[in-house]
C-alpha cells in the first residue's frame, strides 16, 4: 500500500464540521472519498455544503471542473462501503465509547493494511487504538477547524502505533498541502495545551478586578498582535467547546492548577450564553448593543499583556521540556493552529529567557500558587540565559 504514489481511496466517518472539511482536503488532494454518517440528513447537509464550496472554488478559478470534484465523493450510510479504503479518518461525536465501537467495527471491514485515523481533539489515541486487533495501525490526525483553511494537523502516535507509520502520514499530509507537527499522546496535544493560559489568565485577570475584558483583549491585539482578544475568541470559538477543552485538560493532567477553568466561563455555559452563534456570550451581540471601550492606560495593558505572554511561553517551553514535541514544531503548531503572531519560543529568545522567567518568578512570589511556578528549562534558560534557535539546544 503506498497512499503516497498512488491516490488510494479515503473514508471518511462523521459528516459533520470536521469530516466534511477532511473530506473536501482529500477529495482535493486527488483521493475518492467515501463520506459515512449514521445521519442520513447530516449526510444531505454535508453532500449540500461541499457542493456549494466546490461552485465558490470554481467562481474564484481556484479548480477547473466541479464535476471532477464533485464525483470524488460518495456519501454512504453503512462502513461496509469502506472496504477498498486505504486511509480512514474518523471524526465523529466526542465519545470514548462511540469512538472504540467504530474502530472495531471498521477494522473488520477494511484490509489489514488500511490506516485508521481519530481526528479526536481529547482523547487519548492509546485508549481508541486499544479496540483494535491491530493497534499498531490506528493513529491520529488532528485537523483544524475548518479544515481546508487551517495549514496545521497534528499527527499522534499511540504507544502501539508503528514506527514507520508517524512519518509515513507526515508524508501525505504534506501532499494534501498541510503543515503536519509530530506529538505525543498527551492531552491537548500541542496546540490546546499550549493556548490554554491565553484563555485561563486572561479570565483570571478579569475575575481579580484587574481590568475588564474589553481593556485585557485590547491589549492582547493592540500590543501583542494576536488576531482577536482572548473574550472575543472564547465567544467565537464558543463556551460549550471553549470550556469543555479547558475542563479537560484539567482533568487529564490530574487538576494542575495552572490550568484550572473559570466559574465565569463556567457560568456562560450553565447560561446558554454560548458566544457568537447564541448571540451573548462575554459580549453581546444584538446589533443595538453598546460597545464599552478599553480603559487607555498604557502600563495596565502591559502589565496585562506580559503576565498573558509569560504564562503562554512558559506553557511552550514546559511542552518542550517534557519532549511532546520538537521546538520547531511547537512553534509551528501556534502559529500555523492557532494563528499567534510568532512562536512563543522564538518569541521567548526575543524577550530573553531570563526576562520570562523574572516575569514568571515575580507573578509566582506575588501568589504563591503552583500554578505560576516556571518551568524547569525555563529555569535553566534563564539562568544560562540561553536561547532555543540560535543551536545550542
Ligand atoms: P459534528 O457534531 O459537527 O459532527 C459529528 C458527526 O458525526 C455528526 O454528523 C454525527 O451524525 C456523526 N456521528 C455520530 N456518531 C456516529 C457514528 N457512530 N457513526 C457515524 N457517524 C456518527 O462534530 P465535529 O465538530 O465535526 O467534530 C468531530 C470530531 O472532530 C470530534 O472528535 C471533535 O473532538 C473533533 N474536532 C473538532 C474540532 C472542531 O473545532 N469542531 C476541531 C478538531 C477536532
Amino acid at each position: 500500500m503506498n497512499l503516497l504514489n498512488e491516490k488510494l481511496p479515503v473514508g471518511i466517518i462523521g459528516s459533520g464540521a470536521m469530516g466534511s472539511g477532511i473530506a473536501q482536503v482529500a477529495a482535493m488532494a486527488g483521493h475518492p472519498v467515501k463520506i459515512m454518517d449514521t445521519s442520513r440528513e447530516a449526510l444531505e447537509k454535508s453532500r449540500n455544503n461541499l457542493g456549494n464550496i466546490i461552485q465558490k472554488l470554481k467562481e474564484k478559478g481556484k479548480i477547473e471542473d466541479t464535476g471532477e470534484l464533485i464525483n470524488k465523493f460518495e456519501f454512504v450510510t453503512d462502513l461496509g462501503a469502506f472496504s477498498s479504503c486505504k486511509l480512514v479518518i474518523e471524526a465523529i461525536v466526542e465519545n470514548l465509547e462511540i469512538k472504540k465501537k467504530v474502530f472495531k467495527e471498521v477494522e473488520g471491514i477494511v484490509a489489514a493494511d488500511c490506516i485508521l485515523a481519530s481526528n479526536t481533539s481529547s482523547l487519548s489515541i492509546a485508549s481508541i487504538a486499544a479496540a483494535c486487533n491491530a493497534p499498531e495501525r490506528v493513529i491520529g490526525i488532528h485537523f483544524f477547524n475548518p479544515a481546508p483553511l487551517m495549514a496545521l494537523v497534528e499527527i499522534i502516535p499511540a504507544v502501539q502505533t508503528a514506527e514507520a507509520l508517524p512519518n509515513h502520514v507526515c508524508q501525505l499530509m504534506k501532499q494534501w498541502g498541510k503543515a503536519p507537527v509530530i506529538v505525543k499522546d498527551t492531552p491537548g496535544f500541542i496546540v490546546n495545551r499550549v493556548a490554554r493560559p491565553f484563555y485561563g489568565e486572561a479570565l483570571r485577570i478579569m475575575e481579580e478586578g484587574i481590568a475588564d475584558m474589553e481593556t485585557i483583549d485590547a491589549a492582547m491585539t493592540g500590543l501583542g498582535g494576536f488576531r482577536m482578544g482572548p473574550f472575543a475568541l472564547m465567544d467565537y470559538i464558543g463556551h460549550d467547546v471553549n470550556y469543555v477543552v479547558t475542563e479537560t485538560v484539567f482533568q487529564s493532567f490530574f487538576y494542575d492548577s495552572r490550568y484550572k477553568p473559570s466559574f465565569s466561563q463556567k457560568r456562560l455555559l450553565e447560561a446558554g450564553w454560548l458566544g457568537r452563534k447564541s448571540g451573548r456570550g462575554f459580549y453581546n451581540y444584538a446589533p443595538e448593543a453598546q460597545v464599552k471601550p478599553p480603559v487607555q492606560d498604557n502600563a495596565l495593558q502591559n502589565m496585562i499583556f506580559d503576565r498573558i505572554l509569560f504564562m503562554l511561553i512558559n506553557e511552550a517551553v514546559d511542552a518542550l521540556h517534557w519532549n511532546i514535541a520538537s521546538k520547531e514544531d511547537i512553534d509551528l503548531a501556534m502559529t500555523k493552529g492557532v494563528n499567534y503572531p510568532k512562536g512563543l519560543l522564538q518569541w521567548c529568545d526575543e524577550l530573553g529567557a531570563d526576562y520570562v522567567l523574572a516575569g514568571l518568578e515575580s507573578l509566582y512570589g506575588h501568589y504563591k500558587e503552583d500554578r505560576y511556578r516556571p518551568s524547569p528549562l525555563l529555569r535553566k534558560y534563564g539562568i544560562e540565559k540561553r536561547r532555543f534557535f540560535d543551536g545550542t539546544f
